[in-house]
């Protein structure tokens, strides 16, 4: 099972700039989250910290006891190997086949014989849907497999938390509805904590148990999905319905006067209740995501501290309908 990740008070400046203060959540274990965000709100810096690269001047990141914040470094080295990580961009080597790349990481931090790397590779190289493609160039294939190739090496170290950095950038719809797809099924698979930085409205309804959104500097809100996807802050609905109207403007916050123009121009903010689409289930033959166990005992557990429309859309999505399945 994945590890929980305990976030404390952190707070982030670079020199007088404060990017984002005082967030604290819990990452369930093997659970999947998904932390939303404005571009430049510090979503990238907040997974940095997560992983100890970058030290928020204030606060803690505790996995298994360790403080990714304030530990001596080589605490925090050892524990940086319970990671994977998906940057943007795939960060994968040009030069290298797609074999290569994946196999890297095994070839640098384990003694492990190239037979063993070879099946470890093969294995992910499957689990991410890119069997045949290995001897390619990353110039030599699309988008989309190029990210399914940075996660197929996110995997190789058997990682217990998984932190993905905009997985969907660059790629269209189709495309991102796979990868969301090929997330899910690998959280069923390997039951790994992951946490997934995004600003897609898609991945955001479908794939996260939990979710939690940066804004100004400040955590608006973590919870269980339901609890985003009915708020009717209006920082949290302008944004899930991606219209201009509302706090966010177009460098983050929006000027007061635009603000109070707007609403004197009736352009009221639409808060009525919002269907709440249903999560992502594993592919048929994939195992039962144990995560989706614990969470369902955990937030039925928590219910009477959520708002009244994230309690009704919990309990429809647990209440089982006529042909077994939920909803
Ligand atoms: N190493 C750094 N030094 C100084 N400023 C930084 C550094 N990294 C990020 N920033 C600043 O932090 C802010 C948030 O950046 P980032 O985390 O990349 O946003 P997001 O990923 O949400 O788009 C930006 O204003 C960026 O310029
Ligand atoms: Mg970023």
């Amino acid at each position: 099972m994945g590890i929980e990740v305990v976030v404390e008070g952190l707070t982030k400046s670079f020199g007088k700039q404060n990017i984002w203060q005082d967030v604290s959540l819990t990452l369930p274990a093997g659970e999947v989250s998904v932390m939303l965000g404005p571009s430049g709100t510090g979503k990238t810096v907040f997974l940095k910290s997560i992983i100890g690269l970058l030290k928020p001047e204030k606060g803690r990141v505790l996995i298994n006891g360790v403080d990714m914040v304030n530990s001596p470094e080589r605490e925090i080295m050892e524990t940086r190997k319970l990671f994977g990580l998906m940057f943007q961009d795939g960060a994968l080597f040009g030069s290298m086949s797609l074999f290569d790349n994946i196999a890297f990481p095994l070839r640098e931090h384990t003694r492990k014989k190239e037979s063993e790397i070879r099946r470890i590779v093969m294995e992910r190289i499957d689990i991410v849907g890119l069997l045949g493609a290995e001897e390619k160039l990353p110039g030599e294939i699309s988008g989309g497999m190029r990210k399914r190739a940075g996660l197929a090496r996110a995997l190789v170290l058997d990682p217990q938390i998984i932190l993905c950095d905009e997985p969907d950038s660059g790629l269209d719809p189709v495309r991102t509805a796979y990868l969301s797809q090929l997330l899910i099924d690998l959280n069923a698979q390997i039951d790994a904590t992951m946490l997934i930085v995004t600003h897609n409205l898609d991945i955001a309804a479908t794939v996260p148990d939990n979710m939690g959104m940066l804004f100004c500097r400040n955590l608006v809100t973590f919870g269980p999905r339901e609890v985003l996807l009915t708020s009717d802050m209006p920082v949290v609905s302008q944004f899930l319905a991606g219209r201009r109207e509302g706090p966010i403007g177009m460098s983050e916050e929006k000027d007061a006067a635009t603000l109070a123009a707007e609403q004197t121009n009736g352009h009221g903010y639409a808060t009525g209740p919002r269907t709440v689409v249903p999560q992502l289930e594993p592919s048929p033959g994939m195992p039962v995501r144990q995560a989706a166990l614990r969470r369902r005992e955990r937030v039925i557990s928590m219910m009477g501290q959520l708002p009244e429309a994230a309690r009704t859309a919990i309990m429809n999505s647990y209440t089982p309908t006529l042909d077994g399945g939920r909803r």
